[in-house]
C-alpha cells in the first residue's frame, strides 16, 4: 500500500480534506489541492448551476487532482403526518421565537447523485469522485468509472467496507465513531455497529486488499502518524479545516469550535434526521441528542430552518447543525495550505512508503 496516495490519487501528500457540505466549497479545496493534499469539492447541497460554477471555479484555479464528493441516499416520500408531529415537537421554540408554526425559509436541502448530477460532472472528469452513505446505482457508478475517475467511499464497518471492496470502489474510507459530520452507515442503523478509529482501521484493512484512508479525530501530524502506522494509506480529515479563512463556516459555528464546548460532541439526528455528531447545544440537551420524531433523512432540516436562522441572526448556534469531530484540537485559523503541508509534516518515509 506504499505510496499509494502519489499512485491512486495523484497527490504529493497522504492528506485528504474532507469534504464538507454547507462549511466549505471550492476555495478550500482548490487550496489544499495546490498544497499537494486531495482537496474536497462537496456537492450534496449544490444545485445545478452552484455545481456547474464551482466545477468551474476548480478546473480554473487548479491543475492537480481533485475530489467530488456525492451522497447516495434514496429519498423518502413525504410523510405529512411525521412532519406536523416534529413541528409540534419544536412549537415551543417557534412561540418563544414569534414565528408562525407553518414558516418555511429557503434552505439548501441535500439530494443524492443522479443523472443530472453525472451530465454535469461528465465534462470535468474529475480524478476522485468519492460518496457518502454506500454507493449510487450501478449503472451510474459505471458511468462515473467510464471517465477514469477514482472511487471511493465511506465504510462505518467491517462489513460495509467489504461490501464496497465487492462493488469494485478503489479505496475505502474507513470513519471512525469520532468523525464530525454524517456518519457514512448505509448497511445498518444500529448505532452501537460503530466503533472508533483506532479500532475500525487496522481491522478494515485486515479485511479488504483495496487501499484504506483514515477518518475520524485525525487533528495533527502525530495523529496522521499514527493513522498509517496502523495502515492506513492517507487520511482524511475534516474538523481541523473549519477554522481555515477559506472555509464557509458561519459565524456561530466558528465560534462553537473555537469554545470550551467543542470537547462535548455527540451523535444527533435531529438536524437532518439522520445521525451526525456535532457540538452539543441547546436543542440536542432538550430533544435528543437522538429523537425518533426527527423525521427521515434530509426533510428534517426544513421545519427547523427558520429556527435557526432567527436564532444565528442573533449570534446563537441553539438550532443550528454545530458539526465537529470528537477532537477539535487541530483547528487553527491558518491558510489550507500551512493547515496541509503542518499536518504532514515530520511524516518519516516509513509513514508514507517509497
Ligand atoms: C462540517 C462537516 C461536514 C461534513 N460533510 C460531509 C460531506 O458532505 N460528505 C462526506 O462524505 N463527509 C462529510 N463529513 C464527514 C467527513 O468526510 C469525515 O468523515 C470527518 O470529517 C472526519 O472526522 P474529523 O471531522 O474528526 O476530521 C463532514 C464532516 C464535517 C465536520
Amino acid at each position: 500500500m506504499s505510496g499509494v496516495y502519489r499512485d491512486l490519487l495523484g497527490i504529493e501528500l497522504p492528506i485528504i480534506q474532507a469534504p464538507m457540505a454547507g462549511s466549505q466549497g471550492s476555495e478550500l479545496a482548490i487550496a489544499v489541492a495546490n498544497a499537494g493534499g486531495l482537496g474536497s469539492l462537496p456537492c450534496a447541497m449544490l444545485g445545478p448551476e452552484a455545481l456547474r460554477a464551482e466545477l468551474g471555479a476548480m478546473r480554473a484555479r487548479t491543475d492537480r487532482p481533485f475530489n467530488v464528493n456525492f451522497f447516495c441516499h434514496s429519498e423518502p416520500s413525504v410523510d405529512a403526518r411525521r412532519e406536523a408531529a416534529w413541528r409540534e415537537l419544536l412549537s415551543p421554540y417557534y412561540r418563544e421565537y414569534g414565528i408562525e408554526a407553518t414558516a418555511t425559509v429557503a434552505a439548501p436541502s441535500r439530494a443524492p447523485f443522479s443523472t443530472a448530477a453525472a451530465d454535469i460532472l461528465e465534462p470535468f472528469r474529475p480524478a476522485v469522485v468519492s460518496f457518502h452513505f454506500g454507493l449510487p446505482a450501478r449503472g451510474l457508478l459505471e458511468r462515473v468509472r467510464s471517465w477514469g475517475s477514482k472511487i471511493l467511499s465511506s465504510a462505518t464497518t467491517v462489513d460495509e467496507a467489504r461490501w464496497l471492496e465487492a462493488q469494485g470502489v478503489d479505496a475505502i474510507i474507513a470513519q471512525g465513531l469520532e468523525a464530525g459530520g454524517h456518519r457514512g452507515l448505509f448497511l445498518t442503523e444500529d448505532l452501537t455497529s460503530q466503533i472508533g478509529t483506532f479500532a475500525l482501521v487496522p481491522q478494515i484493512v485486515r479485511s479488504v486488499r483495496v487501499p484504506v484512508v483514515a477518518a475520524g479525530g485525525i487533528a495533527d501530524t502525530a495523529g496522521v502518524a499514527a493513522a498509517l502506522s496502523l495502515g492506513a494509506s492517507a487520511v482524511q480529515i475534516g474538523t481541523a479545516y473549519l477554522l481555515c479563512p477559506e472555509a464557509k463556516t458561519s459565524a456561530v459555528h466558528r465560534a462553537a469550535l473555537k469554545s470550551e464546548s467543542a470537547r462535548h460532541t455527540a451523535l444527533t439526528n435531529l438536524f437532518s434526521g439522520r445521525p451526525a455528531r456535532g457540538i452539543v447545544n441547546r436543542l440536542m440537551r432538550e430533544l435528543g441528542p437522538m429523537n425518533a420524531a426527527a423525521p427521515a433523512f434530509p426533510t428534517a432540516a426544513a421545519a427547523l430552518a427558520p429556527l435557526r436562522a432567527t436564532a444565528e441572526s442573533t449570534g446563537h448556534g441553539d438550532f443550528s447543525p454545530l458539526w465537529c469531530g470528537q477532537n477539535a484540537t487541530g483547528g487553527r485559523e491558518i491558510p489550507a495550505a500551512l493547515l496541509t503541508r503542518a499536518l504532514a509534516a515530520n511524516l518519516r518515509p516509513v509513514d508514507c512508503g517509497p
